[in-house]
């Protein structure tokens, strides 16, 4: 017998699947989801995925979720797919892009940055594809970050 895990599908909203494991909480920072949140968010973490290994996903019901918005949950899980689902079915289906700048979101680590300074800076980086890792590079002193995920705010 084959046994699958199955979170409800859901009537309308929007899908984010193939996260990278364990990233499903970085995803709801990133898309303002959190506590006081009156959606309707079903989620899985470390799931099997055959194409993953494990997987999470994030399901928010009633709810388009904007292209750009959702490009930047690339910053952390380049690999996630949107499904846009209507009358239980997928509408729209693609892969997020990273965007090429982003403001806010992540903190730069550099302790001398100005924008950790005490001013009042919005943090801004450029965005860049290495294979299939997201490097960001801070707009005010250039600092390259690698672990971006260790940076969301
Ligand atoms: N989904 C959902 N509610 C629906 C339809 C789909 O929650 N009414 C979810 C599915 O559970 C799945 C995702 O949306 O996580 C994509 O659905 P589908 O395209 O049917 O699945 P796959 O073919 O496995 O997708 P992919 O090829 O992207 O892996
Ligand atoms: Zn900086």
């Amino acid at each position: 017998m084959k046994k699958e895990l199955v979170i409800s599908k859901i009537e309308k909203g929007t899908v984010i699947d193939h996260i990278n494991a364990g990233k499903a909480l970085l995803v709801l920072r990133i898309l303002g989801i959190g506590v006081g949140s009156r959606d309707t968010v079903t989620l899985a973490m470390n799931v099997p995925s055959k194409k993953m290994g494990r997987k999470d996903i994030v399901k928010v019901a009633n709810k388009f979720i904007g292209e750009e918005e959702l490009n930047k949950i690339a910053l952390i899980a380049p690999k996630a797919t949107i499904n846009l689902i209507e009358d239980y079915e997928v509408k729209r289906k693609f892969k997020v892009k990273p965007p090429e700048f982003i403001e806010g979101i992540l903190r730069c680590p550099n302790r001398n940055c100005i924008t950790n300074s005490g001013e009042v800076i919005t943090p801004k980086f450029y965005i860049r594809l290495e294979g299939d890792k997201v490097v960001a590079k801070c707009y005010y002193c250039n600092r390259v970050i690698k672990n971006v995920d260790e940076c969301v705010v």
